[in-house]
C-alpha cells in the first residue's frame, strides 16, 4: 500500500489542502483502499490546530472537507511509516532530509518535483491575501492528480 505524508511548515495551509485534494483525487479514481494519506509540519506550532480557516473555506467552496484534519509535527517514525515524504517547497525538503535517520524507507522529494518534474516550488500563502490560497490549491489540485498517476 503506498503511504504518502505532504509536509510544510505549518500543516496548516499548504500540506492540510494537500492531503485533503489527494484523498479527494484517490477516491473519484476509486483507490481508496490503496492508499495511505496524512501530512505533517516541519515546525510544531500549530500542533492540535485544524487547518488555517483560508485553507477551509477555499476547500469547501470547491466541495471538499478539511475540517476533521489536525496539525502534526513531523515525527522521526515517519520515515519509517511512509514511502514518500513530498514537501511543498525546497526549504521544507531541505528540513524533511536533514532530519531523515540513515537507512529510511521513505523516499523524500519536492512535491511539483515528483508530480510533473518541474523544480517549483508551491508558495506559502500564509502572510498574503486570499489570491494566495486560489492560487495554491490550483497548483496543489493539478499537482494531487498528476503525482497520483505516478502511484
Ligand atoms: P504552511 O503555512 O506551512 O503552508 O502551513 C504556514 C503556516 C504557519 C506559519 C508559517 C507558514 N507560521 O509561521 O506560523
Amino acid at each position: 500500500m503506498p503511504s504518502v505524508l505532504f509536509v510544510c511548515l505549518g500543516n496548516i495551509c499548504r500540506s492540510p489542502l494537500a492531503e485533503g485534494l489527494f484523498r479527494h483525487h484517490v477516491e473519484k479514481a476509486r483507490r481508496t483502499e490503496e492508499f495511505h494519506i496524512d501530512s505533517a509540519g516541519t515546525g510544531g506550532w500549530h500542533a492540535g490546530d485544524p487547518p488555517d480557516p483560508r485553507s477551509i473555506e477555499i476547500a469547501r467552496r470547491y466541495g471538499i472537507d478539511i475540517t476533521g484534519q489536525r496539525a502534526r509535527q513531523l515525527l522521526t517514525r515517519d520515515f519509517e511509516d511512509y514511502d514518500l515524504i513530498l514537501g511543498m517547497d525546497r526549504s521544507n525538503v531541505q528540513t524533511i532530509l536533514q532530519r531523515s535517520p540513515v537507512g529510511a524507507r521513505a523516499k523524500v522529494h519536492l512535491f511539483l518535483k515528483f508530480a510533473d518534474g518541474t523544480e517549483t516550488d508551491v508558495p506559502d500563502p500564509y502572510y498574503g491575501g486570499p489570491d494566495g490560497f486560489e492560487n495554491v490549491y490550483h497548483t496543489l489540485s493539478a499537482g494531487c492528480m498528476s503525482a497520483l498517476g505516478k502511484l
